[in-house]
C-alpha cells in the first residue's frame, strides 16, 4: 500500500536508523525526513540511502507551526513518526528552556499540523497514526535494592552474559510518570500533550517508552560513544558519581524494528514499553567498553584503565533504569535479536572503523560545552 510517512528527527541517532530501515524496506511508501539539524543532527548519517527515490530530507524546525502545516499537507502525511527532540539529559541541565520549546512546543505544534490536516480530509482519521517515541525516564529512578545483582526475573537474548538486574521493581506501562530531570519532564509533557489530542479530539495516536539505545551514529556525548572515543585520543573517561548508577541498554537496530512493528501492529491509544532486560552498572559497562576497545586497537589487557575519572556526579542523578518489555513481547512479538556482548561488539568496531565520522561530529564548539560541569574529583 502506498503511504506517505513523516519521520521527524530522522538526522539524529535513533531516527537515522529507522529512516533506514524503512526506505529500505517499504519501496510503496514515500519517506520524508524532517530535521532541524541540530548539533546532534547529521546527514552523514543518511549517506548510503540518501538518493534513494522514495526518500525526500527536508530541513525544518518543529516548533514553527506554520512550516508543519505546509510540510504535512505538501506532502499528504498519512502517518509520523516522532522523534525529534532535545535528548541529552546534561544539556537540559544547562538549557531546560531549549527542552521546553522543541520537546513540549514543538510536540505541540506538530501535534496541532497533523490535526488540522487530517481533519480536512474527507476520510479524516482512517489509517493515519501520530506514533510518538518516548523514554523510559519520563517513569522517574527505581531503586538499587541489589547492588550485586539477582538473578533478573525475565531473560530474552539480550541479556548480559550474567543475567543479572539491580533491583526487583520494573518499569511497566502503567507506572506513574515521576521525571526529575528537565529533559525528562519535557519529555513527559510530551507524551501527555500527545495522548490529549487522543482523548480529546480522537486523534489515532500512540506512545512508546525505551529504555538507553546504544549502536553506530550516537552522537559522542552520550556515554557509550565519549567513551569509546576518548580512549581513542588517551583521553580521562568520566565516571559521574560512584559509576553505581544502572541502565538498561537496547541495541538501536532493535528499537528501529520494534517501532516498524508497533507502527505497523500496535493497537491506536496504547503506550508500550520497549527494552531488552539488560541492566548494567555503570562502571561495569565501562570495563566492558575498555577492554573491547583496548582488544581491538591491540592495546595490552587493561591499558585504558588508567583513563578512569571519577568526577563530581550529574545533579539529580537517576540511579537505575529498568524497562518491562513483556507487553510487546507477547502482544506482538518482538523481541530483541541480539546478545549484548555482539551488540558492543558491533558498536565498539563501527566507532573504530568510522574514525572520520567520530572526528566530523566532535569538532567545533561542542568540545567545551561542558567545561564547567563535570570535574575530576
Ligand atoms: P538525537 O539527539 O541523536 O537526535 C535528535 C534529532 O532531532 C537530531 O537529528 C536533531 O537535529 C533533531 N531535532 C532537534 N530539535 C529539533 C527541532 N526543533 N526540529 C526538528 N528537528 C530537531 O536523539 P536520539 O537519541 O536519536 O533520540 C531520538 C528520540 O528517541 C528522542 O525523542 C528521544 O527522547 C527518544 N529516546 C532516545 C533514547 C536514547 O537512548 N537515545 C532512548 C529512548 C527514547
Ligand atoms: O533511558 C533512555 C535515555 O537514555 C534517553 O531518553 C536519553 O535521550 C539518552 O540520552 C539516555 O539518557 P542517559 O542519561 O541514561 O544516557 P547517558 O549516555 O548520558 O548516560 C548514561 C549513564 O552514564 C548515566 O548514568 C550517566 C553516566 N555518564 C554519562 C556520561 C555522558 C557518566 O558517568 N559519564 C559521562 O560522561
Amino acid at each position: 500500500m502506498k503511504r506517505n510517512i513523516l519521520i521527524t528527527g530522522g538526522a539524529g541517532f535513533i531516527g537515522s536508523h529507522v529512516v533506514r530501515l524503512f526506505v529500505n524496506k517499504y519501496h510503496d511508501y514515500q519517506i520524508v525526513n524532517l530535521d532541524k539539524l541540530t548539533y546532534a543532527g547529521n546527514l552523514a548519517n543518511l549517506k548510503d540511502v540518501e538518493n534513494s527515490g522514495n526518500y525526500t530530507f527536508v530541513r525544518a524546525d518543529i516548533a514553527d507551526l506554520d512550516d508543519m502545516r505546509r510540510i504535512i499537507s505538501q506532502y499528504k502525511i498519512d502517518g509520523i513518526i516522532h522523534l525529534a527532540a532535545e535528548s541529552h539529559v546534561d544539556r537540559s541541565i544547562k538549557d531546560p528552556f531549549t527542552f521546553a520549546r522543541t520537546n513540549v512546543m514543538g510536540t505541540l505544534a506538530l501535534l496541532q499540523a497533523a490535526k488540522e490536516y487530517w481533519e480536512s480530509l474527507p476520510e479524516k482519521y482512517d489509517g493515519k497514526l501520530f506514533y510518538h517515541i518516548s523514554t523510559d525516564e519520563v517513569y522517574g529512578a527505581l531503586e538499587l535494592t541489589h547492588p550485586e545483582g539477582v538473578a533478573a526475573p525475565f531473560t530474552t537474548k539480550a541479556s548480559s552474559a550474567d543475567d543479572m538486574a539491580y533491583g526487583t521493581e520494573f518499569f511497566v506501562e502503567t507506572t506513574k510518570y515521576n521525571p526529575h530531570s528537565p529533559y525528562s519532564a519535557s519529555k513527559a509533557s510530551s507524551d501527555h500533550f500527545v495522548r490529549a489530542y487522543h482523548d480529546t479530539y480522537g486523534m489515532p495516536t500512540l506512545v512508546t517508552n525505551c529504555s538507553n539505545n546504544y549502536g553506530p551514529y550516537q552522537f559522542p556525548e552520550k556515554l557509550i560513544p565519549l567513551f569509546i572515543n576518548n580512549i581513542r585520543h588517551n583521553k580521562p573517561l568520566p565516571v559521574y558519581g560512584k559509576g553505581e548508577n544502572v541502565r538498561d541498554w537496547l541495541f538501536v537496530e532493535d528499537h528501529a524494528r520494534a517501532i516498524d512493528l508497533i507502527f505497523h501492529k500496535g493497537n491506536v491509544a496504547e503506550t508500550y514499553n520497549i527494552g531488552g532486560f539488560n541492566e548494567w552498572k555503570n562502571i561495569d559497562l565501562i570495563r566492558v567498553i575498555i577492554s573491547t576497545v583496548d582488544r581491538l586497537l591491540g592495546n595490552p589487557a587493561g591499558h585504558s584503565e588508567r583513563l578512569i575519572t571519577y568526577v563530581t556526579d550529574r545533579l539529580g542523578h537517576d540511579m537505575r533504569y529498568a524497562i518491562d518489555s513483556r507487553k510487546l513481547q507477547s502482544e506482538l512479538g518482538w523481541e530483541p535479536s541480539l546478545q549484548f556482548e555482539e551488540g558492543i561488539e558491533k558498536t565498539v568496531r563501527w566507532y573504530l572503523d568510522n574514525q572520520e565520522w567520530l572526528d566530523n561530529v566532535t569538532s567545533g564548539d561542542y568540545q567545551h560545552y561542558y567545561d564547567d560541569m563535570y570535574t575530576a574529583r
